[in-house]
C-alpha cells in the first residue's frame, strides 16, 4: 500500500477536506496490521514505542453526502484504554478507521478535522501513510490471521510487507515477543510451525494481536475485539489489554458495558439521534461515567434503557 490512493489537493488539504478515494476493495484480504515499515532493528528497540498521545479534533466525516460524524473531539491518553461506546451506527467504527487513516480507502469517504498523534497531524502531507498505519495498529472484530501461514509467519507478516530483511535471530526475538505480548507465547511456543488457522478464535485474536504488536505501534485500535469470542477467550483478551496498558495507548470499541468498565480508564459515549450525525454527548473517567454521568442520555444508555 502506498500514500496514492489518497488524492489531496492543496485547497483542500487546507480546509481539512479529503477527497473520496477508491483503491481498498481491490486490496488483499484484511490483514490487521496495514502496511507496516519499521525495520526490525528499530522494532528490537524499546526506546522506540514512547506513550503516545492520540487526539482527534473536530472530526467530521462523510459517506458520499451522508454526513456520519460532526466536529468530533476526543483525547485518547498515553498509556490508557479509552472506550468508545453507543448504540449501532453511531460511528464509532468511522471514527476509529479515521484514526489511522482507514476511512480514505472507502470509496467516496471524506472527513474533514485533524488527528494528532504526539502533536503531529497523521493527515499532514509530509505525513507518510505507512508511518501512520506502523504507528497506530488495528485489530478486527473477526480474527484475520493468514490461515494458511505459520504461528511465527503470521507474527512476522507485517515486517515482510515492509520489504525488510530481518534476520532469524530478528525474528525469532519479534515472535517471542509479540506472542508474549499478546498472552499467546506459553500455549504455542511448541507449534509456531502451524497454520494460524488451526488456533481457536480466541487464540486467532491474540494471534492478531500479537501481529500488531510486532511493529512496536504506539497506540492499538480495537474494533469490538471480543465480540466473536466465548467469555472465557474474551476474559483472556481482557487481560492483555491490561497487560499492555501503561506501554501503549488503547482505543476500544464495545457495545459490552461490562467490558467498558472492566477494561477501559477513559470512555466516549457517541450518539447519532434521528438521523443526525454522529457526536460525542460525554466523556471521560470511565467510572465517573457510569456512576455519575452528567448526561441523561448517558445515564439511559449505560443503564440498557435504549441501543
Ligand atoms: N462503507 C460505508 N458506506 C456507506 N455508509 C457507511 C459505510 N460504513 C458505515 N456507514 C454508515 O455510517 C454510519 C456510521 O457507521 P459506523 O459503522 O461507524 O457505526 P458504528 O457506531 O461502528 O456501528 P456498530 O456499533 O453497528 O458497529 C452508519 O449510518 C453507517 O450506515
Ligand atoms: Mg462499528
Amino acid at each position: 500500500m502506498t500514500d496514492s490512493p489518497l488524492q489531496i489537493d492543496g485547497a483542500a488539504l487546507n480546509g481539512r477536506k479529503l477527497s473520496p478515494t477508491a483503491a481498498t476493495e481491490l486490496l488483499p484480504p484484511a490483514p490487521d496490521v496495514v502496511s507496516p515499515a519499521v525495520p526490525a532493528s528499530v522494532a528490537a528497540d524499546a526506546s522506540h514505542s514512547a506513550v503516545s498521545l492520540l487526539e482527534g479534533h473536530s472530526i467530521s466525516a462523510w459517506f458520499g453526502t451522508h454526513k456520519v460524524l460532526d466536529r468530533v473531539s476526543l483525547a485518547m491518553q498515553p498509556g490508557q484504554v479509552t472506550a468508545l461506546i453507543g448504540p449501532s451506527g453511531c460511528g464509532k467504527s468511522t471514527f476509529l478507521r479515521i484514526l489511522n487513516r482507514m476511512h480514505e480507502m472507502v470509496p467516496a469517504a471524506s472527513m474533514a478535522g485533524e488527528v494528532l498523534l504526539d502533536g503531529v497531524d497523521v493527515y499532514d502531507r509530509e505525513q507518510k501513510l505507512q508511518d501512520t498505519r506502523r504507528d497506530i495498529g488495528m485489530v478486527f472484530q473477526k480474527p484475520n490471521p493468514f490461515p494458511a501461514m505459520s504461528i511465527y509467519d503470521n507474527v512476522v507478516a507485517g515486517l515482510k510487507l515492509t520489504g525488510r530483511r530481518a534476520s532469524r535471530d530478528e525474528k525469532d526475538e519479534i515472535v517471542e515477543r509479540s506472542l508474549t505480548s499478546a498472552g499467546l507465547w506459553k500455549e504455542v511456543r511448541t507449534r509456531l510451525r502451524e497454520p494460524g488457522g488451526g488456533l481457536s478464535g480466541g487464540q486467532q485474536q491474540r494471534l492478531c494481536i500479537a501481529r500488531s504488536l510486532a511493529v512496536r505501534p504506539k497506540v492499538l485500535l480495537m474494533d469490538e475485539p471480543c465480540s466473536a469470542l466465548d467469555p472465557t477467550s474474551t476474559r483472556v483478551i481482557e487481560e492483555t489489554i491490561a497487560e499492555l496498558r501503561g506501554g501503549l495507548t488503547i482505543v476500544i470499541v464495545t457495545h459490552n458495558m461490562q467490558q467498558a468498565q472492566r477494561v477501559s480508564q477513559q470512555c466516549a459515549f457517541f450518539l447519532a439521534e434521528q438521523g443526525t450525525p454522529g457526536v460525542i454527548v460525554e466523556h471521560g473517567d470511565t467510572e465517573a461515567m457510569f456512576t455519575q454521568p452528567q448526561d441523561r442520555r448517558t445515564s439511559d444508555y449505560v443503564n440498557g434503557r435504549f441501543g
